[in-house]
């Protein structure tokens, strides 16, 4: 599928809101980076966590039982995540953010690629792999610094803890700050688009329906249905290399339409 086109699935109405549409916020997960050769977490056989178990890898418990491990898988994703490069839904995302006045994007990945793509103003719900944090103290460093000193195993800190990739494990709280400015957005916005995520994950999950209950048109781009398509306004049923830029080209469409 290299082309896609969304005329006959845009009703009037929602034509009116995608014209209409103010405050947008995107809220992306793991699926948007798929057609960059990352592996997603849930569904598939080469999921992440179909391959490992979370509780071994992705909690504060796990890093202080087998910090070694922790610390090498997560140098590995670095490393492909490094290797890799953004793909069309990523730069589609960029060129979103000049089609509406006010538009955030919200991510729950921590491979960067939004930001490399040329993406400003990312809000990363769950951390980040490009940083090292100090499980004690809090002190950050570049990750590739990190693992330069010390490939295989979390280097020590000035105050005696260990480094940690600065993402959020599973039992740990979102960035305060990152949450409320994301739950703030989301609350106002006349449009949220959901992209590559399964929105199982909460309270990031949570931002699909604070939209659609404050009034929000929801558009879900997944090849797969997920907990929330009912509330979708409007399902595109492709990957997000290919629906994100049909639904550029609808937004552009409306935009050229008399009123
Ligand atoms: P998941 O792996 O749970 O879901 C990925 C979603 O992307 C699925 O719904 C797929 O159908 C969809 N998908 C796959 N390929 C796609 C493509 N090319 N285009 C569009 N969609 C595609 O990933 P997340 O929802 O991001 O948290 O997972 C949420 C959180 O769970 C992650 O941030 C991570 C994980 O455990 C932590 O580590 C704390």
């Amino acid at each position: 599928m290299d082309d896609l086109d969304l005329s006959a699935d845009l009703t009037p109405p929602l034509r009116r809101r995608l014209r209409a549409a103010r405050r947008v916020v995107a809220f992306t997960g793991a699926g948007v980076s798929q057609e960059s050769g990352l592996a997603t977490f849930r569904g598939g056989r080469e999921a992440l966590w179909q391959r490992a178990r979370p509780e071994e890898l992705a909690t504060p418990e796990a890093f202080v039982r087998q910090p070694r491990q922790v610390w090498q898988w997560y140098a590995d994703r670095h490393r492909t995540a490094a290797a890799a490069a953004p793909n069309p839904a990523h730069h589609a995302l960029v060129r979103f953010a000049g089609l509406f006045p006010s538009f955030l994007l919200v991510t729950q990945n921590v491979d960067g690629l939004h930001q490399r793509a040329g993406s400003r103003d990312v809000l990363e719900l769950h951390g980040t792999l490009r940083a090292a944090r100090c499980h004690a103290c809090g002190r950050r460093m570049e990750m590739h610094e990190a693992l330069r000193r010390s490939p295989d195993e979390p280097p020590a800190c000035a105050c005696g803890g260990l480094f940690r990739p600065a993402v959020v494990w599973f039992g740990e709280a979102l960035p305060a700050a990152v949450l409320e400015r994301a739950m703030a957005a989301a609350a106002r916005a006349d449009l949220l688009l959901a992209v590559g995520t399964s929105a199982s994950v909460f309270p990031a999950a949570g931002l699909i329906e604070l939209a659609h209950r404050g009034g929000a048109a929801v558009i879900e781009v997944n090849p797969r249905p997920t907990a929330f398509s009912a509330l979708a306004d409007l399902r595109i049923t492709a990957p997000a290399g290919v629906g994100l830029p049909a639904l550029e080209e609808e937004v552009r469409r409306c935009r050229r339409a008399p009123s």
